[in-house]
């Protein structure tokens, strides 16, 4: 199994970018958890940030047949983007949507989610730990549609 995990603007900045919102972990610290969670998962994972919207449909496009299954925290492109929402239904790979801070509890402009409709599930708010509960969910998710145990 391998799956995909796509971070988006400014979470290149995290430990540096408002710590008490987003933590103190930098973005180098949460790749490695992410790869080490797969590693014990026993799932291969890539790990890709871009600050461009443009950049991230690429990489949504390109993981059709190469990948299972997606984690998007598309952060600030999830209140604005439906070019992002358009490639994740375009490919229809299982998807979750991760946001490391509590969205539903911060300002209007964050309650809108065009990533969520394209989504099997969301998880926010639960800190840099809501990636490894969103690759557990995506991996039970994949079993059961390929009928695995
Ligand atoms: C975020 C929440 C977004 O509203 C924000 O623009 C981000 C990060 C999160 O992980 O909490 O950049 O997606």
């Amino acid at each position: 199994m391998k799956l995909l995990v796509l971070n988006g603007p400014n979470l290149n900045m995290l430990g540096i970018r408002e710590p008490a919102l987003y933590g103190n972990r930098s973005y180098a610290d949460l790749v490695r958890f992410i790869e080490d969670t797969a590693k014990d998962a026993g799932v291969e994972i890539e790990v890709f940030q871009s600050n461009h919207e443009g950049a991230l449909v690429d990489r949504i496009q390109a993981a059709m047949g190469a990948f299972d299954g997606l984690v998007v925290n598309a952060a600030a492109y999830t209140h604005t983007s439906v070019a992002i929402h358009d490639a994740l239904k375009a490919v229809g790979l299982p998807t979750v949507e991760v946001h490391i801070s509590d969205v539903s509890k911060r300002e209007a402009y964050r309650q809108i989610s065009y990533v969520r409709e394209a989504c099997i599930a969301t998880i926010s708010g639960h800190g840099t730990d809501g990636y490894l509960e969103a690759i557990d969910l995506l991996i039970d998710h994949i079993k059961s549609m390929k009928n695995e145990t």
